[in-house]
């Protein structure tokens, strides 16, 4: 046998034993990867199932208090919460958002009383769980959501945020300029280490149905969020969704969904070198589970691989439901 015959190269052989596979792994991540998103309701001791992402609920403040902890314990740095908020204190006007005592801020309280510094609290700002018409912003006569006067209210929703104790104001609402309005009004308030966390490239996706079930946004909502969130064909416009964020003042940038916008967050982390989060959102849980249910492969196996790939795409870490499930795998 001439050496023609042998591979010059056998990128097999360090993937011949579990050790060497191990060793020569490109992509870890741990626990300290996961941020999450939580689902609050009124009451005390009460928590209701989300029909839409089983294993999810919408607990009340107390027990919101206790995922807190169990997150502490898990390692997981941070929560992320939304307010499934009373239909009564819904308005056109999302006057709620701004109100000091809202449930999003007895929420924040409860955690902070509970677990002190341990747990980073990030909270969404826009106006979908607090109007009754379920868009995230002010609508004009013809029911488009007006840009200006929205990020005016906006910017007094994170204020009330951060009042009440949130770490990281994270604008979901995709109007353009509320950054740069939310980090001067910040400034002005003395709050000089809250961070922003910018849902940049935010698109208007078919995946965040079982979401708006949860906040009970869903079945208000008329017509879509075109106008404002991002057209899922678009690259190029992200990079510049992004930069203008980070000029704006945001400490880090989120890409949402997840899994299908894995070609946003490489270009975004390529370009920027900031910090880059992914959500991967209700519809993308939903359809682990349902993948699950049907047999295709088991959950962790489904879920880890996913996981997986947003880190090697560059983010710093995932929003997702199966934090404290994937928590429990990463810490073996
Ligand atoms: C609010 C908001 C949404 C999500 C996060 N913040 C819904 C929307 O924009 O309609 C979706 C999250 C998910 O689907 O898990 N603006």
């Amino acid at each position: 046998m001439t050496n023609a015959t042998f591979p010059n190269t056998r990128l097999r052989r360090t993937r011949a034993h579990a050790w060497s596979r191990r060793m020569h792994r490109e992509t870890v991540m741990t626990s300290a990867d996961l941020i999450w998103p939580l689902f609050v309701t009124d009451g005390s001791g009460v928590e209701e199932p989300v029909a839409s992402l089983p294993g999810v609920s919408r607990w009340s403040v107390d027990g919101i208090a206790q995922r807190a902890k169990e997150a502490v314990e898990l390692g997981i740095p941070c929560i992320a919460l939304f307010p499934n908020t009373q239909p009564d204190k819904r308005s056109d006007d999302g006057a709620e958002a701004y109100n000091p005592d809202n449930l999003m801020c007895r929420a924040i309280k409860a955690v902070r009383d509970a677990c002190g510094s341990d747990i980073g609290i990030l909270t969404d700002v826009a106006l979908d769980p607090y109007t009754s018409h379920g868009q995230d912003g002010l609508l004009d006569e013809s029911g488009y959501v007006v840009n200006d006067d929205t990020v005016a209210v906006l910017v007094d929703q994170a204020v009330n945020q951060a009042e009440a104790g949130a770490d990281i104001i994270a604008p979901s609402d995709m109007m353009d300029g509320r950054v740069r309005a939310i980090r001067m009004a910040l400034e002005m308030g003395g709050h000089h280490n809250i961070q922003i966390m910018a849902y940049a490239a935010k698109y208007a996706s078919a995946f965040y149905g079982p979401f708006r079930d949860a906040v009970g946004s869903g079945g208000l909502l008329k017509g879509d969020k075109k106008s404002y969130q991002m057209d899922p064909a678009n690259g190029d416009e992200a990079m510049r969704e992004i930069a203008m964020d980070i000029a704006e003042g945001a400490d880090s940038v989120m890409v949402k969904p997840g899994l299908s916008y894995l070609d946003v967050i490489w270009r975004a982390k390529e370009q920027f070198h900031v910090p880059v989060f992914a959500y991967q959102v209700s519809g993308e849980y939903a359809l682990i589970e349902a993948g699950a249910a049907a047999g295709v492969a088991d959950r962790e196996a489904l879920l880890m691989e996913k996981l997986l790939a947003f880190k090697r795409a560059g983010c710093s870490g995932v929003l997702t439901y199966h934090a404290p499930f994937a928590a429990r795998i990463l810490n073996g």
